[in-house]
């Protein structure tokens, strides 16, 4: 490899550790990225830190032993972590199947903290070590949201998302995840976290399911979390879920289980998925991407697509049948009774509000800030 390469992915680490570890310390937080792919033509793989770990996921299937030995000696001598504490992982390219796939029989297990709340990883049985890190700044906006709130979490794989939330005072999280490895691993994170289940299940089912009983059964919540895999096809399904076909289908369902004004915090890892915004009604809908990317995460190496999107019932929906229709028009009736002045202006407002932003996105990159 290059001495260049190596001079300059140094750099890199040493920068990026000091600008996090304080980024993170302060939000009492001991795991989270250093390296994301930034020369990822010479060094394609990414650098977290997990506590006194650090962790090497590689996505080159081509590397040498001597490229592989100089990335693992660069992190020894600019992250100060000894070479026993330095994991290697190969990530495979994926043909189309889920990515939760074992990778070893050994693993290695440790506790760390997001938040103040702990979390139990595990550097070396999967690709996934239990804490999706490009999620943390939407774990913390939901946190703060979550106060008093019924919050559905779907996927919700190790639950995190359940945890910050709950600790921060929400009324109820209810989990659904189809993997009983997951939800059992969950149930360890709410044991770690003094979290009592019978307050805030966790449901082994498939989602789709859940949702269609939830919709019969006229639950109501304030918050739903909508983390989606690309792609299932687990035995226990009835049908495959693509993201990128499915996801107009799942949100249209989902607009049934919110309260008025409720939310849904939407994300994929998709590379390139498209949100058709034209095809979804009934929804208010931010693009938080930028918004919610983490420190140690770059857009350009990275493939996250995040929304909110907040029920509003003033949109019509498209409608398919009689009570879909009559929904449309009773929507029709209630705008016109509340098209008064202050209501005509503020929506005025809103969309001249929306144009300005689509001219400024151009040049201007607004930072989450806490
Ligand atoms: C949170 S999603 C993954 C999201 C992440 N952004 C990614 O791309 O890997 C992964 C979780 O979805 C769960 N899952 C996959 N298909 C499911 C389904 N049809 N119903 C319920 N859970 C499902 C898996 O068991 C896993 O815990």
């Amino acid at each position: 490899m290059n001495i260049q390469i190596i001079k300059d992915f140094k750099k890199i680490l040493k920068k990026k550790l000091l600008e996090n570890r304080k980024i993170f310390s302060q939000l009492n937080t001991n795991c989270y990225r250093i390296y994301n792919r930034q020369l990822k033509d010479s060094i394609n793989c990414t650098v977290d830190k997990y506590d006194k770990y650090i962790r090497i996921t590689n996505y080159n299937d081509d590397i040498t032993t001597e490229d592989k030995e100089l990335i693992i000696e660069s992190c020894f001598s600019n992250l100060y972590t000894p070479k026993d504490k330095i994991i290697w992982i190969n990530k495979k390219k994926r043909v189309d199947k889920s990515q939760h796939e074992k990778l070893s029989e050994e693993s290695i297990k440790l506790d760390v903290v997001e938040f103040g709340n702990t979390f139990e990883i595990d550097l070396t049985s999967r690709v996934d070590t239990g804490l999706f890190l490009d999620q943390v700044y939407a774990r913390k906006y939901i946190s703060e949201i979550a106060y008093d709130k019924d919050i559905l979490n779907l996927f919700s794989y190790t639950g995190a998302f359940s945890v910050d939330a709950i600790i921060n005072g929400a009324k109820s999280v209810t989990s659904v995840d189809l993997s009983k490895t997951y939800c059992n691993w969950q149930r360890r994170n709410y044991i770690k976290n003094n979290i009592l289940e019978s307050k805030n299940p966790i449901i082994e089912k498939d989602v789709i399911k859940y949702i269609d009983e939830a919709k019969k059964e006229n639950k109501k919540f304030d918050i739903i979390i909508c983390d989606v895999p690309s792609f299932s096809n687990s035995r226990k399904t009835e049908t495959v879920f693509k993201v990128q076909r499915d996801y107009i289908e799942l949100l249209d369902k989902l607009r049934y289980l919110l309260n008025e004004n409720g939310i849904v915090y939407f994300s994929t890892n998709l590379e390139n998925f498209i949100f058709n915004k034209n095809k979804l009604n009934g929804y208010k809908i931010e693009n938080t991407t930028r918004k919610f990317l983490p420190d140690g995460f770059t857009k350009k190496s990275y493939p996250l697509h995040c929304y909110i999107l907040t029920k509003d019932k003033f949109r019509k929906i498209y409608a398919n049948n009689n009570t879909e229709k009559k929904y449309n028009k009773n929507i029709k009736k209630e705008y016109k009774k509340n098209s008064n002045h202050t209501y005509k202006k503020n929506r005025k407002e809103d969309f001249n509000k929306v144009k300005t932003n689509k001219k400024r996105q151009k040049v201007e990159i607004k930072p989450y800030s806490f």
